[in-house]
């Protein structure tokens, strides 16, 4: 069942709806969402019955990298609204029962930060550059980077600096975009910093904050190349030992206030035990759970991937997080619909074929199998309205790093961060007022108006009306949420399980229809079933027993 705000267990089996706030609502018309367009909108996220709102990077940044290059971590971006509207938001948003989760960037600061700025121009060995990775070169002449280590927006990760007298001088170390710079976490300032923050956010009612690349913010000091096949802990720049020690004080930070506040860790780590640690009860309170988008539409995978979640999660009593989608890859409509339903960045290709309207069946069906699963669900804007991923941008118009630094090879993650469709037949489909002075700042398909908010909610089977009925099912059901799963016996190619005593979901991912499982109703399903079959590529909620007798 779904928390109240009172629950201090609200985080174990909350939905949480991630808001892109550049593409969510555009409130004073310059293109770009902003704070004004999520309060117009407060009332439609209350409808769909989420939680938590989880922002992405709301603060001043010069957006390099949509805003995961923060300026300065007190003041909101001038084209989002102010630190009072921001405040104002989370008040207005917890009037109606629903918790502000922002994003956390402490693996890197913008280059144009304060921090990096001094650091430029104080020189090589002042201690300005001790807060970062700044290096001399490899090599006579010092032209050679520090590492070889490849970013994860491929490419490099150092750029050379000049000195101030124009000579070639220090690198310094970005695991992303040269405009990112890593912090060196060894030093004093850069955890107090980040502690400070922390508070500063607490003190204004935020419920928790999203970490990103949490994984990533310790390095080896000695710099050493990464290993062939690096061992736990090993890895010169992921996953190291210190960083538990970090979230162990970052979690004293959070219990030091009332209600619960949660930190939740972006963490990417293909050994599950690993990720686990993390998760340990004085660490954070829960961690995206990735493997699960990155498997294919396959009932075998899918299960697999279930299964080992839920046991890696066990022994340190957290909740597992379903996450289909997230500003940073490919929408599930568009995913699901192509011979390889699998995602992994590095096999991105621009052009791959996809059949939508399978894609859009999986999806829905996708939607209520993860909605029936134990422990939290994040939700990423748009794929309550089934957006597929637009991969007709135009090239002049694409802003992302990934695209760029991998040379046009891999696509980028605009595609994903297109403005929301709210009403109206044309672009900017509402998202901007009327008259508004500016076009969005990525472009709307043109035949997005069947997609719009405003279409969906008349139409019944819209994948908007499917979200809104799931969300209310998972409040109101017993079983749902945090809890236990038991899976039921049933044909290959078919996901089946109960929870709670009255509570059965179908998948099947088979060729062919099936028939359900006893049941005594269908609360819903993700396709209309087929003379009593279940179609293939669907999802059923099933009462398997009346409820008890009602007392007299
Ligand atoms: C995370 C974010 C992504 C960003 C990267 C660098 O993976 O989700 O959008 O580009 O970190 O901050």
């Amino acid at each position: 069942m779904s928390p109240s705000t009172a629950d201090p267990l609200w985080w174990r089996s909350a939905v949480i709806y991630q808001i892109y706030l550049r593409s969510f609502a555009d409130g004073n018309g310059d293109g770009i969402g902003d704070l004004a367009g999520v309060r117009q909108h407060l009332g439609y996220l209350k409808e769909l019955g989420v939680d938590a709102i989880w922002f992405t990077p709301w603060y001043e940044s010069p957006l390099a990298d949509g805003g995961y290059d923060v300026s300065d971590y007190r003041t909101i971006h001038p084209a989002f609204g102010d630190l009072t509207e921001a405040e104002t938001l989370i008040q207005e948003a917890l009037a109606l029962g629903i918790r502000t989760i922002i994003d956390v960037v402490p693996n890197h600061i913008s280059d144009q930060h304060p921090w990096f700025q001094a650091a430029l121009a104080a020189g090589p060995g002042s201690p300005e550059r001790e807060r970062f990775w700044f290096r001399p070169g490899r090599g006579a002449d010092g032209d050679q980077m520090p590492t070889d280590w490849v970013s994860n927006f491929s490419g490099e990760t150092w750029t050379r600096t000049t000195n101030q007298d124009g000579t070639p001088g220090e690198w310094y170390l970005h695991l992303f975009t040269p405009q990112q710079p890593d912090l060196n976490w060894n030093h004093p300032d850069v955890r107090a910093e980040h502690e400070a923050v922390l508070r500063f956010w607490f003190d204004r009612g935020v419920a928790g904050v999203r970490i990103d690349s949490a994984a990533l913010l310790v390095k080896d000091e000695n710099l050493p190349e990464v290993p062939e096949h690096p061992g736990p802990g090993e890895h010169p720049n992921q996953d190291r030992d210190e960083l538990h020690e970090i979230y162990r004080g970052w979690r004293a930070i959070a219990d030091s206030y009332p209600g619960t506040r949660v930190l939740v860790g972006e963490i990417w780590l293909p050994e599950i035990d690993r990720f686990a640690m993390y998760l340990r009860k004085d660490e954070l309170h829960t961690a995206f759970n990735f493997d699960f988008l990155a498997r294919p539409w396959e009932a075998r995978e899918l299960r697999a991937s279930i299964d080992e979640t839920i046991a890696a999660h066990a022994p340190v009593d957290a909740p597992s997080t379903w996450v289909l989608s997230n500003h940073d890859v490919t929408r599930p409509v568009t995913r699901y619909g192509r011979a390889d339903s699998s995602f992994a960045f590095l096999k991105k290709r621009v052009g791959t074929p996809t059949d939508l309207a399978l894609g859009r069946r999986r999806a829905r069906a996708a939607a209520l199998l993860t909605a029936a699963l134990p422990g939290s669900l994040y939700l990423y804007q748009g794929d309550e309205l089934g957006l597929p991923e637009v991969e007709d941008i135009p090239a002049d118009r694409l802003e992302d790093p990934m695209h760029f630094r991998s040379g046009g090879v891999d696509p980028g993650r605009d595609g994903c961060r297109v403005p929301l469709p709210w009403s109206g037949e044309h672009p900017p489909f509402g998202f901007s007022p009327a008259g508004a002075s500016a076009e969005p700042w990525l472009p709307q398909p043109e035949n997005w108006a069947p997609l719009t908010v405003e279409a969906q909610q008349s139409d019944a089977y819209s994948m908007l009306r499917l979200y809104r009925e799931a969300l209310r099912l998972r409040r109101t059901e017993d079983g749902l949420g945090d809890g236990p799963l038991r899976w039921l016996d049933s044909a290959d190619g078919t996901l089946v399980f109960s929870r709670g005593d009255a509570f059965v979901s179908v998948t099947n991912l088979s060729s062919d229809a099936i028939e359900l499982p006893d049941h005594v109703a269908i609360l819903l399903s993700s396709d209309p079933l087929d003379r009593g079959l279940l179609p293939p590529d669907s999802t059923a909620w099933l009462r398997t027993q009346h409820g008890p007798p009602e007392v007299a």
